[in-house]
């Protein structure tokens, strides 16, 4: 049946919201509630007042109608007065003492009929405990807000001024590889890496086969075979996917395999039995026996989203962690850390104690990874200049028509571009942020990634809305570190609903606190005011690259960027928001030549086209 939604409001503590007779006239607007969330027990009330209405969950006749409250286990009740619809009504307080009293309670009214067949009762509930949509903040907050909203916005001359600088860099960066190609990075002298990739091929789309990528640096690790059908079409795809965090040999340690206790050859030699268990299970690396022995060995791309240098597409020494990992640490200096060696290496030492089944073709970068997946699977839209990461953590890559000319042998050109350093916007919070992290040689460093990335943007809203709350969050969850993630603060930002109750669910879910609607329209403000800034920070990084490859501006054709990483991929608020910040930066028609394509999950995919692409070449 169509419903449509009539009026929301909330049980609270000091009032809830009472419905007494309904006349009996307006009866055939039929009313019913339902609790707002997951859809447990959602109805609460059936829009069929002779069955369901009278009706527990238990399906006996009753004139208490039980439902699941959206919080854990705890159930709350209706209190159905009459037996029905005729001359009774509806009583959704819930029981002083009972479990669920104390809850903010978000409920809503949805009724059969259109606007005219409006129940003045339904209006009566509206208006007591009802509370509707673009109500401003309360004065308190709105003053404790704006000094937060002028600290998070980026003007537009301070826009301007970093692209420029940004640009600035890259052609620092560009000057000093083609003065010495093998020089080790010196942040002194330039704070983006601009790191040589060996790409050489960009794929057309017509590729075919089957390849395997590894992708490791995000959240998760993957495994991914893909059959790519040419076209720009992409058949059976098989992979695993697992969160290293969570993984042995080390249960105990929270960081699991990126622990600093972890050696390489733990690392490594998991990986490559995931590797070799896809292999097998696909039929691609043969069993044990005779059969195995006779196994060509399989190549694979390499996507290993950390910076590294390297002087072959297959060998990339890894120059330091970023995204907090730690994972061989402990083991400085000797054969058993990651920082300073050879990755593609050590994969391949992995896979020769293993039985030599798999060997690295090629070690790319997640930006480059992005990029290559888009170029294959979109060969009819403007060439793909950008591959930007919007993830747990943020960079790009770019196209470098003139990359001979700067001594490099890759086309494509990973910028590493978390470590900008100038003109930042940033706060206080962003210092402390900085300074608390528990692994001390991060600290200082991609200062521009943390203000823009996945990995912190929960964090630095947490501070900031303790730092408005401070007498009501003292001594709960939200006090603690990392206690707001930030795909929770993600759903804040998206909350449409009239009442913001993804917003008080998600924050009664990790802190155990509830809020009035003033403070979660704060909250929710502060969260969206962390993210824009975010987006604004990484249009920048976009324009600045379009304006480098000369692809806006009078007379030229446009790009297209590649974006992958949940920041980006699951979020369209965040997706709306940075087009607007192009669009503000470099006006409507220029802002029309920078294509903004999702290439989900082109990180991984595009380690398996790079194989493809140089095979097929
Ligand atoms: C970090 C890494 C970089 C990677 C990015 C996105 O910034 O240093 O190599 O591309 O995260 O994962």
């Amino acid at each position: 049946m169509k419903t449509n939604r009539l009026s929301s409001f909330v049980l609270h503590p000091c009032g809830p919201p009472r419905v007494t007779c309904i006349p009996s006239k307006h009866r055939s607007a039929m009313p019913f509630v339902t609790s707002w969330t997951r859809g447990v027990g959602a109805a609460l009330l059936s829009h069929s007042p002779s069955t369901s209405f009278s009706r527990g969950e238990d399906g006996r006749p009753s004139p208490w109608h039980r439902w699941r409250f959206p919080f854990s286990n705890r159930r709350g009740a209706a209190h159905c007065q009459g037996g029905g619809w005729q001359g009774g009504g509806i009583d959704l307080s819930i029981p002083a003492g009972h479990a669920t009293y104390n809850l903010y309670m978000p409920v809503t009214i949805y009724h059969t009929g259109g606007p005219g067949d409006l129940p003045p009762y339904l209006q009566a509930v509206a208006s007591s405990g009802g509370l509707s949509q673009g109500v401003p903040l309360e004065p308190s907050a709105e003053i404790k807000i704006k000094p937060i909203r002028s600290l998070l916005s980026v003007g537009k001359p301070q826009m301007i001024m970093m692209i420029s600088e940004f640009m600035e860099e890259m052609n620092k960066g560009l000057a000093l590889h083609a003065a010495d190609p093998s020089a080790h990075w010196d942040e002194k002298k330039c704070c983006f890496k601009m790191l040589e990739t060996h790409i050489d091929h960009i794929p057309t789309g017509s590729e075919k086969g089957v390849y395997y990528a590894v992708d490791v640096g995000g959240t998760n690790f993957r495994v991914v075979r893909i059959e790519l059908l040419g076209d720009g079409k992409i058949g059976k795809t098989s992979r695993i996917k697992r969160d290293l965090k969570q993984l042995p040999p080390a249960p105990e340690k929270p960081k699991g395999l990126l622990d600093a206790s972890v050696k390489q050859s733990e690392f490594f030699g998991y990986l490559a039995d995931q590797v070799i268990q896809v292999g097998k299970h696909e039929g691609d690396i043969a069993g044990e026996g005779l059969e195995g022995e006779a196994s060509p060995v399989l190549g694979f791309g390499f996507t290993f989203s950390f910076p590294t240098q390297q002087d072959q597409k297959n060998h990339a020494i890894l120059s330091h962690w970023t995204k907090e990992w730690d994972t061989g640490r402990d083991y400085t200096g000797t054969d058993e850390c990651i920082e300073g060696r050879d990755v593609g290496q050590m994969f391949d030492d992995a896979f020769a104690k293993k039985g030599g089944h798999a060997k690295v073709h090629g070690v790319i970068n997640d930006t480059v990874g992005t990029l290559l997946s888009c170029s294959y699977e979109n060969p009819h839209l403007p060439p793909v200049y950008m591959g930007l990461i919007l993830g747990t953590g943020s960079n790009g890559c770019y196209y470098e028509p003139k990359y001979k000319q700067y001594s490099y042998n890759g086309k494509l050109i990973n910028i590493e571009f978390g470590n900008f350093n100038r003109s930042l916007p940033e706060t206080d919070i962003d210092k402390q942020v900085d300074a608390d992290l528990s692994n001390k040689a991060d600290v200082g460093r991609q200062r521009f990634e943390k203000m823009v990335s996945g990995k912190y943007l929960g964090e630095i809203s947490r501070r900031f809305v303790c730092s408005i709350m401070a007498d009501k969050l003292k001594g709960t969850k939200a006090e603690l570190i990392d206690s707001l993630k930030s795909e929770h603060a993600s759903k804040i930002v998206q909350d449409e609903s009239q009442n913001l109750e993804i917003t008080c669910l998600t924050l009664f879910e990790q802190w155990g606190v509830t809020f009035s609607l003033n403070e979660l329209r704060a909250i929710q403000e502060i969260c969206r005011l962390v993210f824009d800034r975010s987006a604004s920070l990484a249009a920048m990084s976009i324009v600045a690259v379009a304006l480098k490859a000369d692809r806006i501006g009078r007379n030229a054709e446009g790009m297209t960027v590649a974006i992958d990483g949940s920041l980006y991929t699951q979020n369209p608020w965040y997706q709306h928001r940075l087009k607007q910040h192009i669009v503000d930066i470099v006006g409507r028609e220029d802002a029309q030549k920078v294509h903004l394509q999702i290439a989900d999950d082109g990180s991984g995919k595009g380690a398996a086209v790079m194989v493809a692409a140089d095979q097929q070449a």
